[in-house]
């Protein structure tokens, strides 16, 4: 199957019932026809068998089977959340005296798991400016278990070459583990770029509409089953057969609203590059940005987002948000509906103002998630903001 074809149809499962859509199986528990039926499957749990929803649930892993058929990945283990899968990741493979070596630039939940979570237990971490290859490889040593990084950063839009990170972490041995949640599935090649792990928050795109948090984990099936599986079940970060069910159907129209979610992202960047006011456009998909030949090389696209600085720091940026009529202040992203987020005073208000700015989080920051809304509604709305500043 093609990618557009396993969005809809990988990993569905059919009851004795026939259903075309998608079953719901909402059950926390399964009956056994006999007392050795239990026992064997305490043993050993066969693929399409099931014991308690925190192990495992034909709904789940549904979803986990589609969205690693999607991603090239062996397999999948879905989780509460994006931060819980971020978390699994990490915390099943890593024990004391471990070292890790993490992008500076990450998502606030991120950074404190790799600045004020692992060093509890004893793993050490270095971080270091990820655009930068030299870095990686000063700070890569032998007991160096995992490289970790968001291939596309929030919100300042700096990308990671996944496959010269995956060369560098290769050769001491060490797991390449991803955040992809800003490339989203569509644009994502990671794994053939040489990423073991992916990671989602499939809250944003895979979701696109607001309604449920949820994550997943894919690698290999090593990985997946025998180091993630185990810590996860165990202390219960596992997804929900509701939210896996609103998932594999937010996967069934990702393509088409990722597609046209990028093509409007284009436009509102096109149309506020160069205007008065704005010190800086930032969108991958546009020549100006730094890495747009990395961008081309890796994703093919400019993606969802965008951001702009506004010369007139906080005070304009409050102004630009408070005039905005169609796009809408939230601070979720990868939806079908735009929204505007002032990172500095939201998002990343618990960094220190001197961390922010070394990662060009700007009081005139705006990140942009563009929704899927008629292109044309989305321009006005922008340029009249910028008016109002
Ligand atoms: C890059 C990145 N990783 C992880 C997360 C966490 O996802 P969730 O909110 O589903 O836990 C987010 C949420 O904004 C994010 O932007």
């Amino acid at each position: 199957m093609k990618k557009r074809t396993k969005l809809v149809h990988g990993g569905t499962k059919r009851s004795q019932w026939g259903e075309l859509s998608e079953a719901i199986f909402l059950t926390q528990g399964f009956v056994y026809d006999s007392a050795e039926q239990a026992e064997g499957r305490f043993i050993e749990c066969g693929p399409d068998e099931y014991i308690y929803a925190r192990y495992g649930n034909p709904t789940v892993r549904m979803f986990e089977e589609r969205i690693a058929m999607l991603e090239g990945a062996e397999a999948g283990f879905a989780t509460a959340s994006g931060m819980a899968a971020v978390n699994g990741a990490l915390v099943s493979m890593l024990k004391a005296g471990d070292h890790v070596v993490s992008a500076r630039a990450l998502f606030g939940s991120c950074l404190y798991i790799l600045e004020s979570i692992l060093p509890r237990f004893g793993v050490e971490v270095t971080f270091v400016d990820g655009a930068d290859l030299e870095q990686w490889t000063a700070a890569v040593r032998p007991n160096t278990k995992a490289v970790f990084f968001e291939s596309m950063s929030n919100p300042a839009l700096e990308l990671v070459d996944i496959a010269g990170v995956a060369e560098i972490a290769h050769a001491q041995g060490a797991l390449v583990l991803v955040d992809n949640v800003f490339s989203t599935p569509v644009y994502s090649d990671a794994i053939a770029q040489g990423a073991d792990v992916v990671i989602y928050s499939a809250t944003k795109h895979i979701d696109g509409q607001g309604r449920v948090l949820g994550g997943v984990i894919l690698g290999t099936e090593a990985f997946i089953r025998g180091t993630v599986e185990p810590y996860m079940k165990h202390t219960g970060g596992s997804m929900s057969p509701f939210t896996a069910w609103v998932l594999l159907k937010g996967i069934e129209t990702i393509d088409l609203r990722v597609r046209a979610q990028t093509e409007n992202a284009m436009q509102v960047a096109q149309a506020l590059e160069g205007k008065p006011g704005i010190a800086r456009v930032i969108y991958p998909g546009l020549e100006s940005h730094p890495q747009h030949a990395l961008m081309l090389r890796q994703m093919g696209k400019g993606g969802t987002m965008l951001a702009i600085d506004l010369e007139g720091g906080k005070a304009a940026a409050f102004r630009f948000l408070n005039a905005l009529e169609v796009i809408l202040i939230s601070n979720n992203l990868g939806d079908a509906k735009s929204i505007a987020t002032h990172p500095a005073t939201t998002t990343h208000q618990r960094l220190p103002a001197e961390v922010r700015a070394s990662l060009g989080i700007s009081e005139g920051l705006i990140r942009l998630s563009v929704g899927i809304e008629d292109p044309e509604d989305l321009v006005d709305d922008v340029l009249q903001a910028l008016n109002a500043v």
